[in-house]
């Protein structure tokens, strides 16, 4: 039986690449730049499988375009709002993600970003960096405490909850809106709340961990960001269409919130030049899921769903 060819567009950990190339002919992007949308639909009709990153993107009109060799995407991410899923499952192309794998490290990403923003991490590091820290005072450089305040959590999926345990060990009392509530068992006794503006009412610290989707896109508007308590701070671990970026802006000059910690942003890469001004603003490249375990966690994980469905069995996290 001749083995399926597998396009990987990145360049994945070696191990998931080692494995890889045992199992399946593979065209790999060794230079590991992006591909265009004609690349993508140019090597959709040279390959059975793809095993793209979020970086490669597959909305309606490039996967209406894509090859009948292809059969199969399988992520190498969690979120998939660079797929039209709709548009794939029309032309019969299997999608599936990397689900479970991420939840820690992402949520050690929110951690950092959110005691960096609260304790004033990016102007304490360039002070001493730059050499010009020459003065302490008990009025210096104050922050905001974590233990004991309310974090407010937007989804509390896999990688929400993982942060609500971390967040848990720091003192703070967890408060979370998602679509359905979640067993006790799992609740871990957080406050659940049915809106999310009831949640963000009471939430010293927010941390998003929603998907993108057509209700989400823009959910922190300037609305919203009004309603949260004065001197709140918000991280976004997620994706950086779920901000209203503009919005992020004012309610930073206005003092609304104290600091913000972002991992995501609209455009990627590059970020917003708009929140370099912010001093209190700690901001990461999106490498929430960067860490040599979770990486390779991810690519074994793809491949699983490779083989499972190259076996004619259904992949585990076949969306
Ligand atoms: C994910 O898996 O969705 C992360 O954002 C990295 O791609």
């Amino acid at each position: 039986m001749t083995r399926p060819t597998v396009w990987i567009p990145r360049r994945l950990s070696d191990a998931t690449l080692d494995r890889a190339q045992r199992d399946y002919d593979c065209i790999i992007n060794w230079e590991d730049g992006l591909s265009t949308a004609d690349d993508i639909v140019a090597m959709s009709a040279q390959v059975d499988a793809i095993i793209p990153c979020h970086s490669e993107h597959f909305p309606a009109d490039v996967a209406s375009r894509l090859d009948p060799r292809l059969k199969i995407i399988a992520n190498h991410s969690v979120g998939v709002d660079h797929c039209d899923l709709p548009t794939l499952k029309a032309r019969g192309i299997a999608v599936t993600n990397t689900p479970d794998v991420l939840s820690d490290a992402t949520a050690e990403i929110a951690m950092l970003l959110m005691l960096g923003a609260a304790r004033r991490a990016v102007e304490g590091d360039r002070l001493v960096r730059s050499g010009n820290w020459d003065v302490w005072s008990p009025s210096f450089m104050v922050g905001k405490q974590v233990t004991g305040a309310r974090l407010g959590i937007i989804g509390m999926g896999r990688v929400g909850r993982a942060f609500a345990t971390k967040a848990h060990g720091f003192g703070m009392e967890i408060h979370y809106f998602n679509r359905t509530r979640l067993t006790p068992e799992l609740e871990q006794g957080a406050t659940y709340h049915a809106t999310v503006e009831s949640l963000i009412e009471v939430a010293d610290f927010l941390s998003l961990h929603c998907p993108v989707t057509a209700e989400t896109k823009g959910l922190m508007n300037a609305d919203r960001f009004a309603m949260l308590p004065d001197g709140a701070v918000m991280v976004n671990t997620a994706r950086g269409a779920l901000v209203d970026e503009a919005a992020l802006v004012g309610a930073l000059d206005s003092g609304k919130l104290s600091g913000a910690g972002l991992d995501c942003f609209v455009t990627e890469p590059g970020g917003n030049p708009a929140f370099a001004k912010f001093d209190n603003v700690f901001m990461l490249p999106h490498i929430g899921s960067a860490t040599v375990a979770t990486r390779d966690a991810m690519g074994f994980r793809a491949l699983d769903n490779l083989d499972a469905f190259f076996r004619n069995d259904i992949p585990n996290d076949l969306l």
